[in-house]
């Protein structure tokens, strides 16, 4: 199949199809060469029990055919019609509150009832039977942003039975199940598997160690709800591709698990979001550790099958992209690793909640600045998307990332501003401003690769991870450790044999005797003669043999003792931190640290240009992006060349440039 780049997400059914011919015109002319239909269109497709309507999707799937461009079907579970959510009032799911969501926004539904899976069976399969051979169908996204709205469902019973299902095969015999949860505590006992619930919020505090296993349990299910669309899909449809469109850092779902379903790995972004921070330095890194985030999840490049391309704004709104800024954010996608942008969406909806969404097309549907832009975008870039198949970004940094650590801080965030995300983001973010491209690595990804391991929080530890990181360092790599390293097993139980961070010291060269949680308050840290400021946490710790000290703290009981240390361990050291590093400790730290591993930066950093590579064995490209709305410039290396920009070295308001570089 040729290799298509550029898409958006179509929405046919709301517009009349007098106008659906025009808008195939104002498609092709743009350089569009793919669309994503039907993902919301149950009704439409199915309007009562015993009748199937595909035809107006035929028509759409034609007709756009016809101008060259082909299809990805959404599977349209996310939004149950009226007459069968009336017809069985089950299907709706029911809070941690106990009480019932009800029908009018979408994804009201529970993910196990037996009824709601029996229809989604049949309407994928005749989905998927009528599209399996259609020429210009080319893959598949079962249901949309799955985990999304979800966070909070559902506790029916049904979940119940199927979470006690689920726990007896984990665990075997009830007394394993009590060991494993603690349940001594507060008298939590469970006779039998059948006596446990879907856990509603309690007049207290809940049991970490069931909370765990409950957010396992139901990252499974979402797994297990899109394993049953994606066998059938690839029964009837196996020459068609199978994605979802992931939601970068969201947590619902193990993404990690979710791709092993997937042929590659979709996500949807929108910087603009007018839920995220205005001011570009708290979110640039933010947005770029989300597409690598993204790019982790199967290592391997993946689509962006939601790319902002207008206004965002459900109730209330976000502000209006600068004349270059759309072009800049799809440029970013490609750069870390997108080898497909699909914008959403291509006409603003006159009707429902996303009114003002906008898409590339206003309400008028007349094409205007937006359009123009991203078609000049398309036109230019599309030629160079081909030479840029088979490349990655390579790092040589690491961040270990893990859905079960998030989990655990959910569950147990110690202090109000601490979240495992957000740790993570706050090491990203010092590479990131250095220009050193990061990874994200999973537990079981290959710690091998990375000159230098980043690995913030691993509070559940296992022997087996332990073993990985003495290993790893033990075999030349750079590995830091943070706070809260070994504090617990795999059942979220505290561990009791040893100081932390258990048998991790005999690498880090330390334990912990003590800590502090600090509160609002801030402690002083002195780094190579500097005052700095860390937060939310101070470890106390007993230096081993050789353990050096390479910052103090400078403030409380504790001043003077140390605070970050490093520990040669094999052919390897092994780096602790032990509080959270304000940014300029954190910068300063960062510089120290990826110097001795002996990373380089891709380009000498410059205000609010970020720098990005992609390449394979032959070529390196390298992404140049201006995220400021004014001129820049840059230090270009000494052997490039310009093949996209205006001029080597400077850059334009939101201009992006592509340089090759020899190798
Ligand atoms: C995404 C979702 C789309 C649309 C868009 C704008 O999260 O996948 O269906 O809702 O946001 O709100
Ligand atoms: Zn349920």
């Amino acid at each position: 199949m040729k290799q298509l780049h550029f898409g958006v997400d179509y929405y046919p059914e709301h517009w009349e199809r007098g106008r659906w011919e025009e808008d195939a015109i104002l498609m092709q002319e743009m350089g569009i060469q793919m669309v994503r239909m039907a993902e919301f269109s149950w009704h439409k497709l199915q309007p009562s029990e015993d009748v199937f309507d595909f035809g107006w999707l035929d028509e759409a799937i034609g007709l756009l055919g016809k101008y060259g461009i082909y299809t990805i079907l959404g599977t349209p579970t996310a939004a149950p019609p009226a007459w069968m959510v009336n017809k069985h009032p089950q299907i709706l799911p029911i809070d941690r509150m106990g009480r019932v969501r009800g029908f009018g926004g979408r994804h009201h539904d529970c993910q196990s009832n037996p009824i709601y899976r029996e229809y989604i069976r049949k309407l994928v399969t005749k989905m998927a039977q009528h599209y399996g051979d259609n020429p210009y169908v080319i893959g598949w996204q079962p249901d949309n942003e799955l985990g999304n709205s979800h966070q909070d469902l559902c506790t029916c019973e049904c979940c119940r039975q199927r979470f006690q299902g689920w726990l007896q095969r984990k665990y075997k015999t009830v007394l394993a199940l009590n060991q494993s949860w603690g349940t001594a505590f507060w008298s939590q006992e469970y006779n039998d598997f059948s006596e446990v619930f879907a856990p509603r919020v309690t007049v207290t505090g809940e049991n970490p160690s069931a909370m765990l296993d409950w957010r396992r349990f139901c990252s499974d299910l979402i797994v297990d709800f899109t394993r049953e669309q994606a066998e059938i899909i690839r029964k009837y449809a196996g020459k068609q591709f199978i994605t979802h469109n992931y939601m970068g850092f969201a947590d619902k779902v193990d993404y990690y698990k979710l791709g092993e379903l997937l042929d590659f790995v979709s996500h949807d972004q929108y910087p603009g979001g007018f839920y995220l921070p205005e001011a570009p330095h708290e979110k640039n890194h933010v947005l770029a550790a989300t597409l690598d985030v993204v790019r982790s999840y199967k290592d391997q490049p993946f689509w962006v099958m939601e790319q902002q391309s207008g206004i965002t704004g459900w109730e209330v709104m976000g502000r209006a992209p600068a004349p270059g800024q759309l072009s800049a954010w799809a440029m970013q996608s490609i750069a870390h690793g997108a080898d497909a942008v699909v914008f959403f969406r291509w006409r603003t909806c006159a009707m429902g909640t996303e009114q003002y969404w906008h898409g590339i097309l206003p309400h008028s549907g007349n094409p205007g600045r937006r359009y123009q832009e991203l078609q000049e975008f398309i036109q230019e870039v599309n030629p160079l998307m081909d030479s840029l198949q088979n490349t990655m970004p390579r790092a040589e940094a690491g961040i270990v990332f893990s859905f079960e650590q998030e989990y655990a801080f959910q569950i147990q965030p110690h202090h109000k501003d601490l979240s495992y995300t957000g740790q993570a983001q706050k090491y990203y973010r010092a590479l990131y401003e250095q220009n050193i491209p990061v990874d994200f690595v999973p537990e079981q990804g290959d710690f091998g690769k990375y000159k230098l391991l980043l690995a913030p929080l691993q509070y559940l530890m296992s022997p087996e991870l332990e073993d990985k990181f003495m290993d790893y360092v033990r075999q030349g790599g750079h590995l830091l450790l943070t706070m809260r390293t070994g504090v617990k097993d795999r059942n979220n139980l505290c561990m009791t044999e040893r100081e932390l961070p258990g048998r991790l010291s005999e690498a880090a060269g330390v334990e912990v005797l003590d800590y502090d949680c600090l509160r609002d308050a801030s402690v002083k840290v002195l780094f190579a003669g500097q005052e700095h400021e860390a937060f939310i946490w101070s470890d106390l710790m007993r230096l081993l043999p050789q353990t050096e000290a390479l910052a103090y703290y400078n403030s409380e009981f504790y001043a003077g003792e140390p605070c970050v240390t490093v520990h040669p361990y094999g052919e390897g050291r092994c780096y602790y931190v032990g509080t959270e590093p304000g940014e300029s400790l954190m910068d300063a730290l960062m510089k120290e640290i990826c110097g001795k591993a002996g990373i380089e930066p891709l380009l000498a950093p410059a205000a609010d240009v970020e720098c990005m590579a992609r390449e394979n064995g032959r070529e390196r490209y390298l992404f140049v992006i201006n995220h400021s709305g004014e001129a820049r410039h840059y230090q270009a290396p000494e052997k490039c060349r310009l093949l996209r920009g205006g001029q080597l070295g400077s850059l334009k308001a939101y201009e992006a440039q592509i340089l090759a570089v020899g190798k």
